[in-house]
């Protein structure tokens, strides 16, 4: 099925059909392997994943459309689609969106929910990493009026074994949000040196065993490969005890599921471009789940934010160059104990948003003046 474009967004008249012809371009037969969702959704409304909130409850959804202020001839970019929670509150506002998600499951979810406004809403099977190059081929340089990120993954994939997040869930070992490409959590245990488990655990699980855990790993995968989530659950508490409330494997998955997808990687990536992209005035809200993600998103607003800059060895303070943005949000804002009482999933969930200055050297010379 192909996004139908009506006549609205008059100004930007010709990125539709941009758009249109892109995305046939793109299709697998051509090589790019991008997909604007042809597919049998495989969760199917009316089947196992009709009732709506149990594909995924969206988090802050209130806070989110708030923020972003949706209404009649904006644009959105929702850079992780996942169940369309987020940005139905977009459609329904009036806005148009354009949705990405590296998950083929998300994208036929979403796409039939939100059919209603199939006018104004293209699905595209997309790392959210990529989406200059979509912007760029569309030619949508300063239009969008908003990008909403919600990091990690949706419950549908966490409650789904087969999809392989879930220690509490015995599937394959897999973890791959794009089950399209790309090496397998499995595949990770079975390469990766030992330096490289060790580094993985430490740096993306924060598990202050890491060492412990990848010694015992390449020990054990000699004699018998890692083939299922309970197998590895099973062996990460044997070899790290129980130690908290947490079940003992919770660092060792998250880790491995930030590495399988790169999640970080993706995040600065996408980071990087959304001066570009944000007319004046514009907006960007982050939902983060952790704490490292949520560290990249602050240190990333701070630094661009920061009208002045001052070093030791200069005379006085000096305007940023680099100076997109105004904070919105100061903090990373919580979702409120109602909201955690229904839905406890949120509890982690920080949303930062930041709002485009006008274009950087304009900012950067009035603060000179
Ligand atoms: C927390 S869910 C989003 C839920 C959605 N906001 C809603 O209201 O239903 C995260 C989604 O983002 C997708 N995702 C995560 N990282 C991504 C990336 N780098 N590129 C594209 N999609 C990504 C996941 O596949 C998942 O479907």
């Amino acid at each position: 099925m192909r996004p139908v474009w009506s006549d609205w967004l008059p100004h930007l008249a010709a990125w539709p059909e941009r758009l249109r012809v892109w995305l046939d371009q793109q299709k697998p037969s051509a090589g790019g392997g991008l997909v604007v969702s042809g597919r049998q959704a495989s969760p199917e409304p009316g089947g196992e994943t009709a009732v709506v909130a149990g594909y995924h409850q969206s988090v802050m959804a209130d806070e989110v459309a708030h923020f972003l202020a949706p209404g009649p001839n904006k644009l959105y970019l929702d850079g992780t689609l996942g169940g369309g929670g987020h940005s139905e509150r977009l459609l329904r506002a009036g806005a148009s969106v354009l949705g990405l998600d590296q998950d083929l499951e998300a994208i036929d979810y979403a796409r039939q929910r939100l059919s209603e406004h199939e006018d104004r809403v293209a699905f595209i099977h997309m790392n959210f990493r990529d989406y200059p190059s979509l912007l760029r081929e569309v030619g949508l340089e300063k239009e969008l009026d908003g990008i909403l990120l919600d990091l990690g993954v949706s419950s549908w994939q966490l409650d789904t074994a087969e999809r392989g997040f879930s220690f509490s869930k015995d599937g394959p070992l897999d973890m791959r949000m794009d089950g399209t490409r790309g090496r397998t959590a499995a595949d990770l245990l079975a390469e990766a040196s030992e330096e490289e488990l060790r580094r993985i655990f430490r740096e993306y699980g924060e598990e202050p065993l890491a060492h412990r855990v990848a010694g015992a790993i390449v020990r054990r995968r000699a004699a018998a490969p890692f083939r299922t989530t309970g197998d590895l659950a099973t062996f990460v508490e044997e070899v790290c005890g129980r130690r908290s409330g947490k079940h003992p494997a919770t660092r060792v998955f998250q880790a491995l599921r930030m590495e399988v997808n790169d999640e970080l990687g993706a995040l600065r990536a996408a980071l990087e471009e959304l001066p570009k992209w944000l007319k004046a005035g514009g907006r960007v809200a982050i939902i983060t789940f952790h704490s490292l993600e949520d560290r990249v998103v602050k240190q990333y607003f701070s630094e661009h934010s920061r009208p002045l800059l001052d070093r030791p060895e200069w005379p006085g303070p000096r305007p940023n160059p680099e100076c997109y943005f105004r904070l919105v949000v100061r903090k990373g804002l919580a979702p409120s104990a109602e909201e955690i009482a229904a839905n406890p999933r949120a509890r982690s969930a920080r949303l930062r948003v930041a709002e485009r200055l006008p274009h950087h050297e304009e900012a950067a010379q009035k603060i000179a003046e």
